[in-house]
């Protein structure tokens, strides 16, 4: 049985990777969360088998509630509350770790130092992802009480000292731990308390556009926490599921950072945040409002179009007016393009994974260094709920909080029409110098509701 079950783990483990590769490609994208998918109920399946189970009730208990609540987040939730979801996953893998590590070291706290090395590891690793990822919830949730908003960067005097302090602890701890850990129970707890103070502390600070960064890194603290707590219960899946989790997170932290032109350390501890306080210069002047007619005859006399989704087209579910839209202007001749920014949205893929779902073709999808340096030639670039991502001041202005992040540089256009509610801010929660330009027309509106007065006047002429 033994043998079947490690050749049962060797083919999920196949399934894994394959998943992942697959994954790298929207038109392959399908079959790796298929691929992946089937090599976890491969490992769920065939774990059971293990002569090791000696309970099935507690893993039944714990199927039910764990099927239900997953059941009733992918029904019920919006998609747009999904990043704040991935957050929660994020949390619960490194508490799980967390556990694994925890229970391991109760059942025998005499270990042998690699034995003793890898729950620290688990318990350490697994209690920053558990407590970090919980203030990352709150803070795209954006809880607040009064005018206190958690996704607001956090920042106090002496707040990186106190983060090195608490550090050097964690790193004596872990030491004293390792020397001597059969009587190290109050220790065992006081680091993971440590762990705790040290998730929250390194991620109250970060703020506003920086929360990609952090999220892709959490993830792939997660995957590590779940590889250590592999080698805990001498488990090869895990490890190698853990490991493929922590490589591929370490890899989008690395397409995050690049995204927002920052260093990972620049991010973590030079505290982009201690100057996301500051929303830049202000803006003077009035934005120039548009009509849905109006906008009609802008659109219908362009020659090249480029859209520009962002968070606000996720909340109005207007991906597939935009899919429409495009169509119709298609058929008029127009050259139509959607210019996607990697932080867009709340999650990574966000709008890549909307504009699929509308059926948007692949091949319209253009990257900011491909539209950019042509972007004087563009007719009309359409801003549908895109705020950040189009600021200009992040190239303008060395004040503003999110200055050296890479824009679709949405201004150079002829002319922009911007689809917003209202002149609210967007994630980082600074003016956007944008809506007052003189190329600039505001179409105020749900974006959904926007595009289909637009469409509904092209369907009528
Ligand atoms: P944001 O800067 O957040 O702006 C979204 C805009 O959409 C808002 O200004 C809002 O204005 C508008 N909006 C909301 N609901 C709307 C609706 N129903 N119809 C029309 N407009 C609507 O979005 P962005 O440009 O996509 O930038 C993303 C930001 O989130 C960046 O700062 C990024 O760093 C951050 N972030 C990204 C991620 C990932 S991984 N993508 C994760 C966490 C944070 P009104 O209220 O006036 O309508």
């Amino acid at each position: 049985m033994s043998v079947t079950i490690q050749l049962a783990y060797l083919l999920a483990a196949f399934l894994f990777a394959l998943g992942l590769k697959l994954m790298s490609s929207p038109e392959t994208a399908r079959w790796g969360n298929l691929a992946s998918a089937c090599a976890m109920l491969l490992t769920v399946v065939v774990t059971l088998l293990h002569t090791e189970v000696v309970e099935y009730q507690w893993i039944l208990v714990g199927i039910v509630i764990g099927s239900a609540i997953g059941s009733l987040a992918a029904t019920r939730l919006q998609l747009t509350e999904m990043p704040e979801l991935v957050a929660l996953f994020n949390g619960f893998g490194g508490g799980a770790s967390l556990l694994v590590g925890w229970e391991a070291y109760h059942r025998q706290p005499l270990q042998d130092p690699l034995g003793a090395a890898t729950i620290l590891l688990a318990v350490v690793i697994g209690g920053v992802t558990f407590s970090g990822s919980l203030v990352a919830w709150g803070k795209l949730k954006e809880i607040g009480w009064r005018s206190f908003r958690l996704s607001r960067p956090l920042l106090f005097p002496g707040q990186q000292a106190i983060n090195f302090l608490l550090l050097a602890f964690l790193c004596l701890g872990g030491v004293l731990y390792g020397l001597d850990s059969a009587e190290s129970q109050t220790l065992f707890l006081v680091l993971v308390a440590l762990a705790f103070l040290i998730g929250i502390m390194v991620v109250v600070p970060i703020g506003g556009a920086d929360m990609p960064v952090v999220i892709s890194l959490l993830n792939s603290y997660s995957g590590l926490a779940a590889c250590a707590a592999g080698f805990v219960i001498f488990n090869n899946i895990l490890i190698v599921a853990g490991a493929l989790v922590g490589a591929s997170g370490l890899i989008l932290t690395n397409i995050m950072c690049k995204a927002m032109n920052r260093s990972l350390t620049n991010v973590l501890f030079s505290g982009f945040g201690a100057v996301a306080g500051k929303g830049g210069k202000k803006t003077h002047g009035e934005p120039r409002p548009i009509s849905a007619e109006d906008a009609y005859f802008v659109l219908e006399a362009a020659r090249s179009v480029v859209f520009v989704p962002g968070y606000g087209l996720a909340v109005a579910q207007a991906q597939h007016a935009v899919m429409e839209l495009g169509e119709l202007l298609e058929d008029n001749g127009c050259e139509v393009r959607y210019a996607v920014h990697p932080v867009a949205g709340r999650m990574p893929g966000h709008m890549n994974v909307l504009l699929a779902e509308a059926n948007v073709s692949y091949d319209l999808l253009v990257e900011i260094d491909d539209v950019n340096p042509n972007m004087e030639t563009v007719d009309v670039c359409v801003v549908i709920g895109a705020n950040d991502v189009v600021n200009p001041a992040a190239r303008d202005d060395a004040e503003s909080s999110i200055y050296g992040m890479p824009i679709i540089e949405v201004d150079r256009a002829r002319v922009v029409i911007v689809l917003k509610r209202s002149m609210a801010a967007g994630f980082a929660g600074i003016e956007n110098p944008l809506f007052y330009k003189d190329n600039t027309r505001m179409l105020f509106g749900d974006a959904k509701s926007s595009l289909n007065a637009v469409l509904g006047e092209f369907k009528r002429s």
